[in-house]
């Protein structure tokens, strides 16, 4: 048996990347460790709770005790590191979680290899290390030039991961990940707020002109490309997971509003993002050269998604309340009003 600990584990990838290693390979105990923070949620991980090979333990990536105990405990020999704080606008409104998080905890889970017998890492970063693309496609080897401080922070421990694969020669993977989208996503991310608003008919907050590029990625088909390079990818090297489904986001706010049968005038232009990135995209040569191929088209998927929200009322509804209305005021609630 293989003893795998995904950090993250309770979020919107982690969770599924979860359920499906359950599911695919009998041979790993999958042991989660979640500090179950806003975004960190046991319902997704529902499916696999009654499995003999799952487990949960809450901690903070940043614990180095807690992480130590975790990883000597269930003798951890591979670890996939999804935790992370992920929202650009939380990173704008407030980045100190980031930087303990994303930065300090990504070294804390370094060292586990460095230091507690752990044989294999892979880390879940992002095509925002890129920066704004305006043409072409970014490669593996292409420069850093992250623009939001969540960006940042997740460069930066890209950086560290390569400096310790360099000095110690850590057995240690990176995904860079496209935009993501699919069921159990939190609703503060452009797709999940907006179906969730649209069902009730409340006004959506496009910022800017809606004309900025994102390539979308199914959550199912990142799962597999994570997989894959965990399986397959060689140490040192960096893998773009990229959706090849290039939209402007104003294109894929119209198609779900026509899914969900909700009228364009629920559409509001609000004051931009600060430092908002125009465009991204990659090329995914690298990863397909292991044998990995998107499998789900962006039209189907979205519908999916868009049945999965309406028909999971139970899932998002009790999230939108307490902190997450806190968040939703301080983040929409004068663009809304100047809109
Ligand atoms: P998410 O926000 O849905 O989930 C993050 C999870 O990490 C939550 O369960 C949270 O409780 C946990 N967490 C946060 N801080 C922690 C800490 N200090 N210790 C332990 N757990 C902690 O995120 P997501 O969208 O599933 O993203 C997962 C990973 O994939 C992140 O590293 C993100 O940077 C990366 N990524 C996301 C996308 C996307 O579009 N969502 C695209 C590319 C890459
Ligand atoms: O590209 C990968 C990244 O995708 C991940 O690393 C991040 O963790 C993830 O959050 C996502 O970042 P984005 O900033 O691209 O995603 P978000 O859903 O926040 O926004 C998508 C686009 O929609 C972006 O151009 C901003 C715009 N947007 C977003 C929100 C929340 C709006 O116009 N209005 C909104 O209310």
């Amino acid at each position: 048996m293989k003893n795998i600990l995904v950090t993250g584990g309770a979020g919107f990838i982690g969770s599924a990347f979860v359920r499906y290693m359950i599911d695919t390979y009998p041979a790993y105990n999958v042991i989660v460790l979640d500090k179950l923070t806003y975004a960190g949620n046991l319902d997704n991980l529902l499916p696999v709770h009654d499995s003999p090979r799952y487990s949960f333990e809450q901690a903070d990536i940043a614990d180095r005790a807690a992480v130590e105990r975790i990883v000597d405990q269930y003798k951890i020999d591979t670890i996939v590191n999804f935790a992370a704080e992920t929202h650009v606008d939380r990173s704008i409104l407030e980045p100190d979680a980031f930087i303990s998080t994303d930065v300090v905890g990504t070294y804390v889970l370094l060292d586990m290899v460095r230091l507690r017998g752990v044989e294999r890492m892979l880390h879940v970063s992002t095509d925002e290390v890129y920066g704004d693309v305006r043409e072409g496609y970014s490669v593996e080897t292409d420069p850093f030039e992250p623009n939001s401080p969540y960006a940042a922070s997740k460069a930066s421990a890209e950086l560290m991961i390569r400096a310790y694969y360099q000095t110690y020669g850590l057995n240690v993977v990176i995904t860079r990940g496209s935009n993501t989208f699919g069921p159990y996503q939190y609703p503060e991310k452009l797709l999940p707020l907006f179906i969730t608003e649209a069902i009730d008919d409340q006004p959506l907050p496009l910022y800017g002109d809606g004309m900025q590029v994102r390539d979308w990625l199914y959550v199912m088909d990142h799962v597999t490309g994570i997989d894959t390079a965990l399986h397959k990818g060689q140490a040192g090297e960096a893998y773009n997971v990229a959706g090849e489904n290039e939209q402007h986001n104003i294109e894929v706010v119209r198609l779900l509003l026509q899914e969900l049968g909700k009228p364009e005038t629920l559409l509001r232009h609000v004051e931009d993002r600060l430092g908002h990135d125009r465009r991204y995209a990659m090329n995914c040569t690298r990863l397909r050269a292991l044998g990995w191929q998107r499998q789900h088209s962006f039209e189907a998927a979205l519908i999916e998604t868009v049945k999965w929200y309406q028909a999971n009322e139970w899932w998002w509804r009790k999230i939108k309340t307490g902190e997450y209305k806190e968040y939703y005021r301080t983040q929409y609630a004068n663009r809304l009003k100047q809109s």
